[in-house]
């Protein structure tokens, strides 16, 4: 596996593939400390491209609190390992002042506006800024046919297809479903900072999900009318827990918008703290289909 630092470097290699053999090139952006949820991503990647490059860049322009972008863990040789082992073919793994060579005042930022601006927006003022500006950067460095994000970040997602829409990136943008751990807990790179009897608490977020879901599926004939007192319950239930929740929300599947009679795909988004540990998660509400699996 190569590791490339350099800017012009990646965009060199990755013209090379292209131009040589007219190879496919399939593209995982991560800020590295990678997991089963991450490699699932590489493994999709493997299928989908020719050629597989992932980056590695824990990118501070979308990090709100300076304590979680120190904290953020980097085990870049651990990451190396596990991609060299996943067959990728390139590591592209920037330093900060190589991707923002002005210190981070960049004077060019990409807004995707409306959806970035609540839910995780709400609570992390900047942050899909900070993302849309770095995916931005990454897919005109790298220039891939296809990319890959997880569903996981489902806001995330969302923001990286509206702007690959309305500025016409010629990148198709994948998605694969959340991989969790066998009691559900959602596989996160700041799961390692939860203390042994947070992490012993921290499935319940998954679990509210899941039964919050199943109560709205027990009577879809009645939403969105059930779903304030439902969500209500939920919220409720996770401060017994523990959890400081930031927000809790069904929203339409589609473009994150409130639910409206007629409305069929939805979806349960939440982020609550655990101790200092910030958690986020999702799941799917579709008329008839109980999507969590437990
Ligand atoms: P990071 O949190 O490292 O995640 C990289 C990719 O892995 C994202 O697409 C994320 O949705 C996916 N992912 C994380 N946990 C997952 C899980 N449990 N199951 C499936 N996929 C999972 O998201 C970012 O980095 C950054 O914001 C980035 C897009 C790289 C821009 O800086």
């Amino acid at each position: 596996m190569r590791i490339v630092r350099d800017r012009r470097q990646v965009t060199a290699l990755c013209r090379e593939w292209r131009r040589r053999d007219s190879l496919k090139l399939a593209f995982v952006p991560t800020m590295g400390n990678l997991h089963d949820g991450h490699l699932a991503l590489v493994r999709h990647a493997r299928e989908r491209g020719d050629r597989v490059l992932v980056s590695i860049f824990v990118n501070p322009l979308q990090f709100d609190r300076p304590d979680d972008l120190a904290r953020y863990p980097r085990t870049l040789e651990a990451d190396t390992k596990k991609l060299a082992e996943a067959g990728v073919d390139a590591l592209f793994w920037p330093e900060v002042g190589e991707m923002y060579p002005d210190g981070g005042a960049t004077r060019a930022r990409v807004v995707v506006s409306g959806l970035s601006e609540e839910l995780e927006g709400g609570s992390r003022p900047g942050h899909f800024d900070g993302v849309a500006t770095v995916v931005a950067k990454l897919f005109h460095l790298v220039q891939p046919d296809v990319a890959i994000f997880g569903e996981k970040d489902y806001q995330q997602l969302l923001v990286i297809r509206a702007m690959v829409d309305s500025l016409d990136f010629p990148v198709l943008v994948d998605a694969l479903p959340t991989v969790r751990e066998s009691d559900g807990l959602a596989l996160s790179s700041r799961n390692g900072r939860l203390s042994d009897a947070a992490r012993a608490r921290a499935p319940e977020l998954y679990r509210c999900l899941c039964d919050t879901a199943e109560a709205c599926l027990l009577e879809p004939d009645q939403w969105p009318k059930i779903f304030p007192e439902l969500v209500a319950n939920a919220q409720e239930r996770l401060s017994a827990a523990g959890f400081r929740c930031d927000y809790l929300s069904v929203r339409r599947a589609d473009d994150l918008g409130e639910p409206r009679v007629g409305d069929r795909d939805l979806i349960l988004l939440a982020a609550a703290w655990l101790e200092d540990v910030r958690l986020i998660d999702n799941l799917r509400l579709q008329y008839g289909r109980f999507a969590g699996a437990r």
